[in-house]
């Protein structure tokens, strides 16, 4: 079998020195998507002026932010992932927040994927939860999990960080109700019907589950998916962004993640035709970004499954 050919770009100098060329957006600089419909920036999360300026007065309905978890991935530490003081990292945490509240719509969700390592008191999930607080404008709404093959049990390799996805709301942002390809097996949620009793199987109008707040039907996304991207180290799943997506924001709206990475948010946006506005603090990866997109529209892959991405240096 294949291993990847391209290994994690962040953890590798001389592989991250060899692709730097090739990126098209320097640091501060905004990309205009020819097609007049996304944006990604190379900038810093926590700059609410450089934020203020990929917005250019427009507001997001919803924003998905993937931050580092304060944790090390692999066991690597890297300049864009590494593991801080807890206190550092919630000043990090406070200050990108706050440079993007003012980029919310009126009614908007407002989504942090965040980790909890198992092996460190579960930091920083409580500590992100409890700085949430201090932003009144930002209701709690739902605290939803994924499925993690290897999360519980054996002594060796098992997942040490849970990786966990809040909702918070602001205003009151239209929702619409996902469905999961999981069938409905469970009968006994009865209720009474013009006085008849019935099931919920035969009272719901699916044949599948609604999503609830544990999502076992998605998995994390690993090599032999088409969708993987070689040299991301911290891909998130197109399937749970595309429920994200689909569940609080309608067709053209802007959606955006500060946390580009592999773009899996810009290519969800994409797919459900809204716009994002996205950026990372690495050109490589914001160049990633592009390429999975400019990919997409060419030839309908949602990644490079285990071919690289950047073809000029391998
Ligand atoms: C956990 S990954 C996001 C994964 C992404 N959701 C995906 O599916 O590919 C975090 C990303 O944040 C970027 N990053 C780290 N610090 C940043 C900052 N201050 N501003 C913007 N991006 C930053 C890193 O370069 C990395 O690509």
């Amino acid at each position: 079998m294949a291993a990847e050919e391209l290994q994690r770009i962040d953890g590798n100098q001389e592989l991250h020195r060899k692709i730097l060329p090739y990126c098209r957006v320097k640091p501060g600089e905004v990309w205009e998507d020819p097609e007049g419909r996304h944006r990604v920036a190379v900038i810093d999360a926590t700059d609410a002026h450089a934020v203020e300026n990929l917005f250019a007065g427009e507001r997001a309905v919803l924003m998905v932010q993937d931050p580092p978890y304060n944790v090390e991935v692999g066991g690597m530490q890297s300049d864009a992932l590494s593991r801080l003081e807890i206190t550092s990292y919630i000043d990090f945490s406070r200050r990108w927040i706050e440079a993007a509240l003012p980029a919310l719509a009126k009614d908007a969700y407002f989504y942090i994927w965040i980790g909890a390592d198992q092996k460190r008191s579960f930091q920083p999930l409580p500590e992100v939860m409890m700085l949430m607080r201090g932003f009144p404008e930002l209701a709690a709404k739902s605290f939803i999990t994924l499925r993690n093959q290897r999360g519980y049990g054996t002594l060796s390799n098992w997942m040490s960080v849970r990786q966990e996805l809040l909702c918070y709301v602001k205003g009151k942002p239209g929702f619409t109700v996902q469905y999961t390809n999981q069938p409905k097996k469970v009968a006994g949620y009865y209720k009474k019907v013009g006085g008849v009793r019935k099931e919920n199987l035969a009272r719901g109008r699916s044949h599948t589950l609604r999503a609830g707040n544990v999502w076992t039907d998605i998995q994390q996304v690993f090599y032999r998916m088409e969708e993987n991207v070689p040299g991301a180290y911290a891909q998130k799943p197109l399937a749970a962004l595309r429920r994200i997506i689909s569940s609080g924001s309608r067709s053209g709206e802007v959606v955006a993640d500060f946390f580009a990475h592999s773009g899996t948010t810009l290519l969800a946006a994409e797919i459900l035709e809204r716009r994002c506005f996205t950026c990372d603090i690495d050109p490589v990866f914001a160049e990633l970004t592009i390429r999975r997109l400019e990919r997409f529209r060419q030839k309908g892959k949602t990644g490079w499954q285990w071919k690289s991405p950047f073809p000029e240096i391998m």
